[in-house]
């Protein structure tokens, strides 16, 4: 079995994650973004430039983008909805932008109260706002398998997105599993519809509602995929699904992966901090397991009143 060498990952916790939690302050999801970007990580979503009422957890967004260290090397982006949002992100001074449109017409009318395609129709011109201020946008397309209202999607449906996306001036195009409702051989179908797209354009968005997050990743990783997201400590999901739950959690993948050799470029024991800032911050157990157990190379000290075997 053959496993790429490198993946890259974009840690989506501070914009996915916090989307779905309580309202966290500004200061607080600095720090969290400022914890971050001492790991290794060289892509953290920042934030996201949507109305306020319609995402209350992402209000503030400029404030986090003045707020933030920047670490030379390590790229902030933010999530726009339309092109107001892309001149806010513009102006916040974000590095890069993602947009989102969802393979589900529903979904995507409850998100942005308009039609997949009119989405789509809509990308070029955020794309150029982007362009003229010279920073690249990345597509994501959400409920790539499957959606919690209208079920099964079509992998052909996903494949015409995604190159839609591409043609519309995206550089990269994330397959979002937004309410978790991959298994490992749909991961494998969806990737095939796209089979006709060079790998390296091609990202995963998993979500861990079924318990299946890491070996989707890992079904993908030996498609060859090497671009993932994923949220530290397992905050968050999308408010509009019912359902949801985190992304796969950064520290569990990144543990998961070193151990098989594939490099990441993070420090786990720096990463697992950051999730227990960012469990303190929601004030709740999240999903993390590695934040509980440590990592498998974590010795336990042998208690000194336990008999060994012998009885002795
Ligand atoms: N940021 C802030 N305000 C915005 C905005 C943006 N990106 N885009 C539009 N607005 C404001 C307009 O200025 C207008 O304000 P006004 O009423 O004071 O004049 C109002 O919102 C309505 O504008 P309109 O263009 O009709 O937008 P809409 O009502 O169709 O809302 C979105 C569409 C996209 C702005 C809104 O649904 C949204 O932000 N959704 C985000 C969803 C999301 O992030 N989901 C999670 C990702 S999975
Ligand atoms: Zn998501």
């Amino acid at each position: 079995m053959s496993l790429p060498a490198n993946v890259t990952i974009r840690e989506v916790g501070p914009r996915d994650g916090l989307q779905n939690e309580q309202p966290v302050p500004v200061e607080a999801r600095v720090r969290l973004i400022d914890c971050l970007s001492g790991t290794g990580l060289t892509h953290i979503e920042a934030g996201a430039f949507v109305h306020p009422d319609a995402i209350p957890a992402m209000a503030g967004s400029e404030d986090v983008f003045a707020g933030i260290r920047r670490v030379p090397g390590v790229c902030y982006s933010a999530l726009v909805p339309n092109v107001r949002g892309m001149e806010r992100a513009v102006a916040a001074g974000a590095d890069r932008a993602e947009v989102v449109l969802s393979a589900s017409d529903t979904h995507n009318r409850r998100n942005v109260r308009r039609s997949t395609d009119e989405s789509l129709a809509g990308i070029p011109a955020i794309v150029q706002v982007a362009r003229d201020a010279q920073i690249d946008v990345d597509g994501v397309v959400a409920t790539a398998f499957g959606c919690p209202y209208e079920g099964d999607i079509e992998p052909r449906e996903v494949g015409r997105l995604v190159r839609a996306l591409l043609d519309a001036g995206c550089g990269s195009v994330a397959l979002g599993d937004t309410t978790g409702m991959a298994t490992p051989t749909r991961i494998g179908a969806v990737l095939d519809a796209v089979a006709d797209v060079p790998v390296d354009v091609i990202a995963v968005h998993l979500h861990d509602t079924r318990g299946t997050g890491l070996a989707n990743l890992l079904w993908a990783l030996q498609a060859g995929i090497t671009h993932f997201d994923a949220s530290v400590g397992g905050l968050g999901g999308c408010p509009y699904a019912p359902g949801a739950s985190g992304n796969i959690v950064t520290e569990d993948a990144v543990h998961m992966l070193q151990d098989m050799g594939v490099d990441c470029g993070v420090d786990l024991d720096a990463l697992i901090g950051c999730a227990a800032r960012a469990e303190g911050m929601v004030g709740r157990p999240l999903a993390s397991q590695v934040l509980r157990a440590g990592p498998r190379t974590r010795l336990t000290a042998v208690p000194a009143d336990v008999p060994d075997r012998a009885g002795r």
